[in-house]
């Protein structure tokens, strides 16, 4: 128990776009109780990364990568209460929430990554987010070796951002995420896509929406890439009428309060053409123009110039400007 340090080690398997970076040192976690980074940290700069499904690498890290070990740890707690270590797969964490009885996760299937991660980003699909169920984040600070607990309303929630992805330069790393989750199976069939699919049982529909995802995404040890690359845009009623007016075949937007919507991304880039265009070793996916995707070796630089290119031709064909739901180290 403690930790595991490695010099110069690889981060390709660290980045689910699976880029060539190296880290000058990388520290696995494996149990924070009596560990002092500290002295070990000094004054050299550290970044935290869970799967890394939601990282480019442009340039090898000259500092420290830390993660947690990447185990399955789980505790049940009293009335539906399970607390998941934060290195453990999210996926894992949902067919084990299924093979307890336990449900409100089913919706979140295949998203890759860790419990940390869908914590930080407060990861999404099909109709639910992880605020959704999560009441509790326990984080351990790497400087001062105290832990710290926050609600779920502590965590600033957000579509695709919580206070974690704001400070994820900060010192803490987050070890627990504590779920509400029930025990009877109400099925959450809200998300248009999901009309019609098989939802007897929620382990049925863990497995449609697990199928539904992987029509539009890479196969991992096909191609690397990080999911959507993009967020869907937020703007105001009279952004979103004036796009509606000009194209009447564009997705319904869906409203995020009472001033704001929420566009599709995807829909935009395809409509701009840029839908299984290449650029270098980065292409845009043939079936979902929101993913950007590794042909084989390519470099963060590369991922980040299509990625640009495609912000200004958006921005200059609808004037909306696209942000990036990964982060560029
Ligand atoms: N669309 C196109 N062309 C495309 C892609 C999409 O016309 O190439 C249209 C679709 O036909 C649909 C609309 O755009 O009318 C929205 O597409 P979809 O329902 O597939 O969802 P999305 O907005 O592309 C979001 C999340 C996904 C999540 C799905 C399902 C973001 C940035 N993306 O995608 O999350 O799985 O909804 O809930 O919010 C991720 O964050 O990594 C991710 C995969």
């Amino acid at each position: 128990m403690g930790m595991k340090i490695y010099r110069n080690a690889p981060l390709k398997a660290f980045n689910t776009f699976g880029i060539a970076a190296k880290a000058r040192r990388l520290v696995v976690i494996e149990d924070c109780d009596d560990l002092d980074l500290s002295p070990l940290l000094g004054n050299n700069p550290w970044f935290i990364i869970g799967a890394g499904s939601d990282v480019v690498f442009t340039h090898d890290y000259d500092g420290f990568v830390l993660t947690l070990a990447p185990e399955a740890r789980v505790t049940m707690g009293d009335s539906g209460r399970v607390t998941a270590w934060a290195g453990m797969k999210m996926d894992d964490l949902v067919q084990w929430a299924l093979d307890h009885d336990l449900y409100g996760l089913e919706n979140l299937s295949a998203i890759p990554g860790t419990v940390g991660a869908a914590v930080v980003q407060n990861v999404g699909a099909y109709g639910a987010e992880a605020k959704d169920t999560v009441v509790e984040v326990e984080t351990f600070d790497l400087r001062t070796s105290t832990y710290h607990r926050y609600t779920g309303d502590e965590c600033r929630f957000g579509y695709r951002t919580s206070r974690f992805k704001e400070q994820h330069d900060g010192s803490e790393i987050i070890v627990n995420v504590t779920f509400a989750l029930r025990d009877t199976f109400v099925p959450n069939l809200s998300y248009k896509a999901l009309e019609g699919l098989p939802h007897t049982t929620a382990q049925a529909l863990r497995d449609s929406i697990t199928a539904l995802r992987w029509q539009k995404l890479p196969k991992p040890e096909e191609h690397g890439s990080a999911g959507s690359f993009f967020k869907n845009p937020v703007v105001d009623e009279a952004t979103c009428l004036r796009l509606k007016a000009d194209h009447p075949d564009m997705p319904e937007a869906h409203k995020v309060n009472d001033q704001n919507y929420k566009l599709s991304a995807g829909w935009l880039i395809d409509k701009a053409g840029w839908k299984g265009k290449t650029m270098g070793r980065v292409g845009v996916w043939p079936q979902n123009a929101l993913v950007l995707y590794n042909l084989g070796g390519c470099t963060g630089d590369e991922v980040v110039a299509l990625a640009d290119a495609i912000v200004a031709d958006v921005q200059n064909k609808f004037s909306i400007t696209l942000e990036p739901e990964a982060i560029i180290i």
